[in-house]
């Protein structure tokens, strides 16, 4: 995640250094401002605060920021210098350019253009470990065409293992607003909700996000599902939006738990996630619903990279083959998880991770890998040892 304590941010008190908070999904409260301060003011904040790399917000090529831009490159050489516009006019970037700027995005930009931007500019300033742009905060939805697939399942136990593969903060949130069940699912008391962030009058008040959050004994940060199904529909795709954003900006992964619906509220979650787990069974009805739900994607334009397929409940011997999954679905299948209806049970039963119930069992083994594919260098370490064919599946489609 982006270390707040050395990023500054600085725009002429125009709002472009919030646009730039929010675009890159920064703590607003966690970052240095200088809007509109005198040069010297800025250079002195500089000197202060010892950034790795400064933000700009400006506004045009002709933008009195540009001066100051070429002093602080010219003083702050080994510092990183970024700068966010509205548009990106030749002549702007031109001037930039000149003015000494290392990059440049447009706002509002997506988190991989953020992402390049920043990897590129560390290379260039030999900058290490500041913002580590490869974990900064990745959204990870779970969603399914059809109820009843894993999803809510395979979102917990992800969470959960991210958390101990990663060593980075992890939340998931449950955006089944009518229905959800990930609070009961995790064990975790749900006396404050994701409807309780949002007032009678549809405003969503964003320093109650950390208000709602319940500690699970993983350390994952649970964000539990309204209560009563009517206090979801005060819920809008905006505030799903900016509570996601908001929360990528504090923790490195965020796992949201979606229903099997496509209407506002689900598809802005799904525009914000960098990658969509698509959880389906091998049952004819949810692998119809997962074609129908590619079909949505494509018309979406996302990126079929981030779409994952994953197949839940497969059995090795059931009619269905892999090579038949496969034909059937337009996509690569991800990962393979195996049908263990026991122990999947046991641990809903008892609020706990897969793993807590019967940790050396195929499922627990398979939810591992499943988490160490989205953790970079994890792989290696997550036990392929999960033994038998399904030991083998889970290695073969590994990505
Ligand atoms: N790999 C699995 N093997 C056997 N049963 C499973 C597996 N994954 C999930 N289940 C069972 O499927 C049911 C639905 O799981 P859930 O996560 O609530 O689905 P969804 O959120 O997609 O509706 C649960 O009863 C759970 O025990
Ligand atoms: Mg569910």
């Amino acid at each position: 995640m982006l270390d707040a304590n050395r990023v500054m941010i600085v725009d002429l008190g125009d709002g472009l250094g919030r646009n730039i908070q929010e675009s890159i999904g920064l703590d607003p409260e966690s970052c240095k401002s200088a809007s509109g301060e005198a040069i010297e003011d800025v250079l002195g904040m500089i000197e202060r605060t010892n950034p790795a790399i400064t933000f700009f917000g400006v506004s045009d090529a002709a933008s009195q920021m540009l001066p100051l831009i070429e002093r602080v490159a010219s003083v702050f050489p080994k510092m990183g210098v970024v700068v966010a516009a509205p548009s990106d006019s030749p002549e702007l970037i031109l001037n930039l350019l000149r003015a000494g700027a290392d990059e440049f995005f447009t706002l509002p930009c997506t988190p991989d253009a953020f992402k390049g931007a920043l990897q590129r500019v560390c290379r260039k300033k030999g900058i290490l470990r500041v913002p580590s742009a490869s974990s900064m905060g990745k959204t990870i939805a779970t969603f399914s065409g059809k109820g009843g697939c894993g999803t809510t399942m395979i979102a917990a136990n992800l969470a959960c293992n991210l958390s101990g593969l990663s060593g980075q903060p992890v939340a998931v949130v449950d955006f089944d607003l009518q229905f959800g069940d990930l609070a009961t699912m995790m064990d975790v008391p749900a006396a404050h909700t994701l409807a309780d962030a949002v007032g009678d009058d549809g405003t969503l008040d964003e320093d109650l996000i950390n208000e709602i959050v319940v500690e699970h004994p993983s350390g994952v940060a649970v964000i539990a599902a309204p209560n009563d199904p009517a206090d979801g529909e005060s819920i809008t795709g905006e505030h799903a939006s900016t509570i996601l954003k908001k929360l990528r900006g504090k923790y490195g992964y965020v796992i949201v738990d979606t229903s099997c619906a496509f209407n506002g509220c689900s598809l802005s979650v799904l525009d914000e996630a960098d990658e969509i787990i698509l959880v389906t069974d091998t049952l004819v009805p949810s692998i119809r619903a997962s074609e129908r739900s590619t079909r949505v994607f494509e018309k979406l334009d996302y990126d079929q990279e981030s779409i994952r397929l994953v197949v839940n409940r497969f059995n090795p011997k059931g009619e269905l083959s892999v090579e038949d999954l496969e034909k059937a679905f337009k996509l690569p299948i991800f990962h393979i998880l195996p049908n263990d209806f026991d122990t999947a049970m046991a641990a809903i039963d008892a609020g706990v991770p897969v793993a807590e119930v019967a940790e050396r069992c195929e499922l627990a083994s398979s939810l591992r890998v499943l988490a160490a594919k989205f953790v970079e260098g994890a792989e290696e370490q997550a036990p392929a040892a999960a033994g038998g064919v399904m030991g083998m599946l889970t290695h073969l489609f590994k990505k």
